[in-house]
């Protein structure tokens, strides 16, 4: 069966990307990346795109007098990629309807939080400052609010006391490498079907789908 050839956007560092890379590199995976695409000149993750001679994109978001050409240049590169689908790793600007339209469905994000709490940013501090027990992290259907839409799958970490963000978010970043791929993959495979707003993956069990519980 052909490859599923994906766009992955990024902004920064990149590591969710590297854990796509590496996915991608088994013969059996269902994907390929096509384009990695960065809002960002100086961003690393660049780099490693390069490094798995992956074809790279750079368009800067301050370019543009409004949100609305920043996001046509994205479309037109897309566009020209040929992807099927969108994964959004790290990738600090918001998408607007005018985007997300003719992308229905076919846009992806990860966040290091158990949506839908705390979306947004400075996320392992305020985790930390609540007092919770558990966070994780969720990869789901891309809406126009900030870090909204269709849960796909999602892994839970302990919060342990003492911890600092950083090794909250060390823990957390951990299970982004693991969930990511798999949550490609069933798109990929066309298992994945939203109902009602609902996620639906055929054919998954109930923990495979719903909640990775790593011992971590
Ligand atoms: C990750 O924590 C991701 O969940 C969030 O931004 C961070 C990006 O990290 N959206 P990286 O660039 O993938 O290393």
């Amino acid at each position: 069966m052909a490859k599923l050839k994906i766009a992955v956007l990024i902004s920064g560092r990149g590591s969710n990307l590297q854990a796509l890379i590496d996915a991608c590199r088994d013969a059996d995976y269902p994907a390929e990346i096509g384009l990695v695409l960065s809002n960002v000149g100086a961003a690393a993750g660049l780099e490693r795109a390069r490094e798995a001679d992956i074809p790279t994109a750079v368009i800067g978001h301050k370019d543009f007098e409004d949100r609305k050409g920043f996001e046509d240049a994205l479309l037109g590169e897309l566009g020209r990629a040929g992807v099927g689908l969108v994964c959004l790793a790290g990738f600090m600007r918001l998408l607007s309807e005018h985007f997300l339209r003719p992308w229905h469905n076919r846009v992806v994000n990860i966040h290091p939080s158990l949506l839908p709490s705390f979306e947004g940013v400075h996320v392992h501090e305020r985790v930390i400052e609540s007092g919770a027990r558990l966070s994780g992290c969720t990869v789901h259907i891309v809406r126009p609010a900030m870090d909204s839409g269709p849960i796909i799958i999602q892994a839970a970490v302990p919060v342990h006391p003492g911890d600092s963000p950083e090794t909250l978010a060390a823990r957390v970043l951990e299970q982004e490498h693991r969930i990511y791929p798999m949550a490609v993959r069933y798109i990929a495979e066309s298992r994945l079907r939203i109902v009602a707003e609902r996620v639906i993956i055929d054919g998954a069990s109930a923990p495979d789908a719903a909640l990775c519980n790593p011992s971590s």
